[in-house]
């Protein structure tokens, strides 16, 4: 039998190269080979409180994503979070075993209270638990992710191998962060630091959906430094930067070319930024158009998601049953 993976997107808008590199780009060679389920995370992006319609509309447009980058609705399959009520009450199971203390020592958790102190929620504090039941409703045992996500599969083994112990039963096992290179991916962002994310700041990500003009504009603005002052010289953070960009989306002759004229004190910031602006356009345009085509098929999306929904609540169904039946409870 083929092993279950599981991994889900927030639906926070539209997708970037980091999604693409850390996570998409695996699901499309995992379809084939596993029992795939892939999931829009709505119920996650209501931490951060959108309006209905944005909510709706941003859903609508990961899935328009996730088709138009090569997801086969037919070989794996395709739901959206909220349509599993399975998650909800598994969440619920879960939660009853998750300790405050170690929820509050998660690190996305921390960033979040620094990013929003106003809106400290409750779903902040146990995200982890959804997303362990997210990946446990499924038993699955390999959750394609980017390096980000590395402590919440962490914690997801802790609450499943937990639930095992506490009943007796071995209803979970273990998931593992997944990726087909030896290490998971940490796609860098513009902005000289850190990781590509949406809510990084301003001109920090770049979009599958982002027109040419932008994408070029972004890339001029990069951050970048004087230039390199002795040869063969360690590239500072901002540069390293530009440069993993450019490993993911150009030739490795485009690459060595500019490692070349980097390491010869003969580099042109300029230059290289045009080039990294034009490779990502030519991986993003037919990508782009493909979302076009997509989000103007409202037959296609809604037969795709109520599919995935029934598909999905089957296996969600039979995971609750044996959890329900574990904890104790019976029906009358
Ligand atoms: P999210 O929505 O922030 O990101 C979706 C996926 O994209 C990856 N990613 C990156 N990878 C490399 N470099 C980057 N700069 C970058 N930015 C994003 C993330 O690692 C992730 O794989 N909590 C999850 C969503 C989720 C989930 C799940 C994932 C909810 N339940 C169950 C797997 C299984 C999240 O916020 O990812």
């Amino acid at each position: 039998m083929k092993e279950t993976v599981v991994s889900g997107i927030r639906s926070t808008g539209n997708l970037h190269l980091g999604n693409y590199f850390g996570a998409i780009s695996n699901f499309l060679k995992m379809q084939h080979e596993y029992n795939c389920y892939f999931f829009i995370a709505d119920y996650h992006s209501l931490t951060t409180h959108p309006t209905p319609s944005d909510l709706h509309a941003n859903v609508r447009q990961v899935v328009a994503e996730y088709l138009a980058c090569g997801l086969d609705p037919e070989v794996s399959t395709l739901y959206v979070q909220s349509d599993l009520p399975e998650i909800a009450e598994l969440y619920l199971l879960l939660g009853m075993n998750a300790y405050v203390g170690e929820l509050e020592r998660c690190t996305s958790f921390k960033e979040k209270i620094r990013k929003q102190p106003d809106n400290i929620n409750a779903g902040l504090l146990t995200y982890p638990v959804l997303m362990a039941a997210d990946i446990l409703i499924h038993r699955a045992v390999k959750v394609p992710v980017g390096k980000d996500q590395e402590q919440h599969l962490e914690m997801a083994r802790t609450f499943g191998n937990r639930f095992n112990r506490l009943y007796h039963c071995e209803l979970f096992p273990e998931p593992y962060a997944f990726n087909y290179g030896t290490q998971l991916v940490k796609i860098p962002g513009l902005d000289g630091s850190g990781k590509m994310g949406k809510s990084e700041g301003e001109g920090n990500a770049i979009f599958l959906y982002d027109e040419p003009e932008v994408i070029r504009k972004k890339v001029m603005r990069a951050v970048t430094d004087s230039g390199p002052t002795q040869p063969n010289q360690e590239k500072p953070e901002a540069i390293r930067n530009i440069f993993t960009l450019l490993e993911v989306v150009s030739s490795p002759d485009t690459v060595a070319h500019f490692n070349d004229a980097y390491n010869n004190m003969a580099i042109r910031y300029g230059d290289l930024k045009k080039q990294l602006a034009e490779d990502m356009i030519a991986f993003t345009a037919p990508i782009r158009e493909k979302i076009r085509e997509m989000l103007s098929d409202e037959a296609r999306l809604s037969k795709v998601i109520r599919h995935g929904a029934e598909k999905a609540r089957e296996s969600a169904g039979k995971t609750v049953r044996e959890a329900r039946h574990a904890i104790g409870i019976r029906h009358f």
